[in-house]
C-alpha cells in the first residue's frame, strides 16, 4: 500500500508541530522518518497511521483522500492492514508474552490461541523464543520492543509504522531489528521508521528529513 502526506500540518495543545510536511511511503521500500529529537518524527508517523488528525493538508492511501474518514474506516485500516510498534511499545504487562503476540485468547482458562506456528516463527525471528508463557510485564524494555515486533510480524500487515525501533537495543539486536524490517519491504510491504539510528537509515530506501519538505505544493 501507499501511503502519502500532502503538505500536512499538525498541531498539539495549540502549538504547531509539523509544518507542511509531504512525504510518500512505497510498498516494497523502508522510509526513514529522520530529525532532531522533538521535530515531529512520532506526530508525523502517528498522521500517516492516522492515529492522530491533521490540521492542514492530505493522507492518501492508495491514492484514496482519508484525511477526513470517520472511525470507523480507521479501524477497518488498523484491524485489516495496519501493525504499529510504538515507542510506549504498547505491551500489556499483566498479560503472556504469547498473548501479546497472537492477542486472541480462548474465554476458558484464557489459554492464547491463534496460530501457535505463527506465533513461534514470530517470537524466533525476535530472539524471543521459549518465552511465550513468561508474563510480559517480566521483560525488559529491549525485550519489549521485540515483543512488539512479533506481533507484527505475527500480524503481517500490509503497512507497518515503527517508532525508534532500535532505540534500547544492542548491537546484536539491533542488526537483527533492522534485518526484519528490511525483510518487510523486501516481501512487498510498506515501512515506515522514525528513528535516529544511521544503520537503521543507511538500511532504508527512502529518507524523509522533518522540515525539509517543500510547503509549496
Ligand atoms: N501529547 C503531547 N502534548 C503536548 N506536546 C506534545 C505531545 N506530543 C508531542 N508533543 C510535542 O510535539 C513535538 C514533537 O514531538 P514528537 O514526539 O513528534 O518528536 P520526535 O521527533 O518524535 O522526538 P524524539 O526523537 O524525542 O522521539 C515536541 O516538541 C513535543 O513536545
Ligand atoms: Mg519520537
Amino acid at each position: 500500500m501507499l501511503i502519502e502526506a500532502q503538505n500536512i500540518s499538525a498541531a498539539i495543545g495549540g502549538r504547531l508541530v509539523l509544518d507542511g510536511e509531504s512525504v510518500q511511503c512505497k510498498p516494497g521500500i523502508m522510509t526513514a522518518l529522520v530529525g532532531a529529537s522533538g521535530s515531529g518524527k512520532t506526530t508525523l508517523l502517528h498522521c500517516l497511521g492516522l492515529l492522530l488528525p491533521v490540521n492542514k493538508g492530505s493522507i492518501l492511501i492508495d491514492g484514496n483522500d482519508v484525511t477526513r474518514c470517520g472511525t470507523a474506516s480507521r479501524r477497518r485500516f488498523w484491524r485489516d492492514h495496519a501493525a504499529f510498534v510504538l515507542q510506549d511499545y504498547g505491551i500489556m504487562d499483566e498479560e503472556s508474552v504469547a498473548f501479546n503476540v497472537t492477542m486472541k485468547a480462548s474465554i476458558i482458562g484464557r489459554r492464547v490461541s491463534g496460530n501457535k506456528e505463527r506465533l513461534l516463527h514470530s517470537l524466533d525471528q525476535t530472539g524471543l523464543k521459549g518465552r511465550e508463557n513468561e508474563l510480559a510485564g517480566h521483560l525488559s524494555g529491549g525485550e519489549k520492543q521485540r515483543l512488539a515486533l512479533s506481533r507484527a510480524i505475527y500480524k503481517d500487515a500490509h503497512i507497518l509504522f515503527v517508532d525508534e525501533p532500535t532505540a534500547s537495543l544492542d548491537a546484536t539486536n539491533r542488526r537483527m531489528v533492522i534485518a526484519l524490517l528490511a525483510d518487510f519491504a523486501a516481501r512487498g510491504r510498506t515501512v515506515i521508521v522514525s528513528t535516529h539510528d544511521s544503520e537503521m537509515i543507511a538500511a532504508c530506501g527512502a529518507m524523509h528529513q522533518i522540515g525539509s519538505s517543500s510547503s509549496s505544493h
